[in-house]
């Protein structure tokens, strides 16, 4: 390790997100409802260089895991994460997130007349046109969605 580099500590137990889109590690924590008032060793750190991406983002979280529901909202805004599971030092797990060509309930369509957003008991659809960046379109009204989009809902 040369003397420019700074060599972020390892976790003991937890959950480490790696590959993140370059700048979007502050959705993520948000996704996972992290404030930093939890009395938990936490390391993000925004666009630093990577071998597969460009630039990537970490978030390491000591004592934590995630949940199915925030993995799946994690793949709609960082389609390349990968969430590694940490106990005594060492990855015991690495799943690889995964965006289905079908996404349903876990966004709302943007456009308010759309059925899903109506009285009736419609839960929202949307079809993955496009990974990155991220494009959806709404099963019921063909409104388009983008990751600003998604992201203003978490
Ligand atoms: N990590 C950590 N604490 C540990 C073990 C791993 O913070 N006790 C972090 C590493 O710093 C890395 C990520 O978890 O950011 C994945 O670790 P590892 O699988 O060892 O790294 P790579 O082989 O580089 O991962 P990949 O092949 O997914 O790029
Ligand atoms: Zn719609």
């Amino acid at each position: 390790m040369s003397s420019t580099e700074l060599r972020v500590s390892k976790i003991k137990e937890g959950t480490v997100i790696d590959h993140i889109s370059g700048g979007y590690a502050l959705d993520v924590v948000k996704i996972l409802g992290i404030t930093g008032k939890e009395n938990r060793v936490m390391t993000i750190a925004i666009n630093v260089p990577s071998k597969s991406l460009k630039v990537k983002d970490i978030v390491k979280i000591e004592g934590r895991a995630v949940k199915p529901r925030e993995v799946n909202r994690i793949a709609l805004i960082a389609p390349h994460a990968t969430i590694n599971i940490v106990r005594n030092y060492k990855v015991v797990k690495k799943l690889e997130v995964k965006l289905p060509k079908v996404i349903e309930e876990i966004i709302k369509c943007a456009n308010p007349s759309c059925i899903s957003n109506s009285n009736e008991p419609v839960s929202s659809k949307f079809y993955m046109e496009k990974k990155d960046p991220l494009l959806l379109s709404c099963h019921y009204c063909g409104s388009i969605l983008e990751k600003s989009d998604v992201l203003s809902q978490f």
